[in-house]
């Protein structure tokens, strides 16, 4: 198939791209390399031993974005150009809305013009907000809780009316939970972004510090253990459900929302005492107050897109640390006894 992947030097995006041209799959990458560089993109062709293209273009430019699908002429498009951090949404809800609305209208309508028959949005977990069950299922009605969250439901509902209400058109709506973790090969691990205030790199940072504590985000929430639960899945597995995604679009008509999570909740308590556990450090860690919009719990109930994709997560929790080590330092964390 020739696929059209945007965002794709980014952090989902360049590991669904991997897994794409594994596949044999031709893939035209476009990247405004806003959050990536184009050493990504020397590590996809060489590892997947493929002649990629790329294009730098910004989706929000409409002229530019059109002529490059005119001239792949892609069977499938895979959308991940998104702006992504709930907190920084709040700060610059315009640059949200033109990144993840505008670029998705003009490319939901590009594809449209040229005859795109197959779509693949990415959306968030986000969308839920303060979801009254766990598991939280497709159906349940969304209270996004920041600019952010809201571009993503409203990308869902572009991708739904501009593009899959089209005969014979289809796509997927993928909500995200919490991707960690890098690619077992090590292909990636220089491109990891290390920074983020997500969990994961969080612990990493203050296991390895003399300075750095992770604050555990809430102590007396409404859970067995007082701490935060969420769906952490493997950025590889996330990847390969796009794959799956991807080859079971011909099997229906119109928009499917999908989760991708594991459907295990694990409380931030849980994963530090896995880390401890499994790697013999300790974590230094200290209990704050709960952020602002934070839900207590979330995890993804995975009936419909195990059925629909026909695929599942193989990466537990202990290897997902293990694996974000690895992004982190360089190398396989070596356990210590304590
Ligand atoms: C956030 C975004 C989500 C995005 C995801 C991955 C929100 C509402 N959602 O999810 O859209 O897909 O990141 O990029 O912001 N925690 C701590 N200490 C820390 C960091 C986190 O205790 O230093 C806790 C949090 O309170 C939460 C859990 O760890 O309970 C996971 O947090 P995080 O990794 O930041 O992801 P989310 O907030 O779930």
């Amino acid at each position: 198939m020739r696929v059209l992947v945007t965002g794709g030097l980014g952090y989902i995006g360049s590991h669904a791209s991997i897994e794409l041209a594994l596949r044999k799959h031709d893939l035209l990458i476009l990247d405004n390399l806003e959050n990536s560089t184009l050493g990504v993109l020397d590590v996809i062709r060489q590892f997947t031993d493929s002649d990629v293209d790329f294009e730098r273009i910004d989706i929000r430019d409409s002229e530019r974005l059109d002529d490059a699908i005119a001239g792949f002429m892609p069977d499938a498009i895979v959308h991940f150009a998104a702006k992504k951090d709930p907190q920084e949404s709040i700060l610059k809800p315009t640059e949200y809305y033109d990144a993840n609305v505008l670029g998705t209208i003009n490319l939901a309508k590009a594809a449209r013009k040229h005859l795109v028959r197959k779509f693949v949005f990415s959306s968030s977990a986000a969308v839920y907000g303060h979801a009254k069950e766990a598991p939280v299922n497709e159906d349940h009605p969304l209270e996004p809780l920041s600019p952010y969250a809201r571009t993503k439901q409203i990308g869902e509902m572009i991708v739904a009316d501009i593009f899959a209400s089209q005969s014979g058109a289809c796509a997927f709506a993928l909500r995200y939970f919490n991707p960690v973790g890098t690619h077992q090969s090590g292909a990636l691990l220089a491109h990891h972004q290390k920074s983020s205030n997500n969990l994961f790199p969080a612990l990493m940072r203050a296991v390895r510090s003399d300075t750095d504590v992770l604050t555990v985000h809430g102590s007396d929430l409404p859970t067995p253990d007082g701490t935060g639960v969420r769906d952490y899945i493997h950025v590889q597995d996330l990847a390969v459900g796009h794959v799956a995604a991807l080859h079971r679009l011909g099997d229906r008509s119109g928009m499917q929302v999908l989760n991708l999570g594991t459907g295990q909740g694990y409380s931030v308590r849980q994963v530090i005492d896995t880390f401890e556990e499994t790697l013999g450090r300790k974590v230094r860690h200290e209990y704050g107050p709960a952020r602002p919009g934070d839900p207590a719990v979330s995890y993804a109930a995975t009936e419909r897109s195990v059925a629909a994709l026909a695929w599942s997560p193989g990466f537990n929790l202990e290897q997902m640390l293990q694996d974000e080590w690895l992004a982190f330092y360089g190398s396989p964390p070596e356990r210590q006894e304590r």
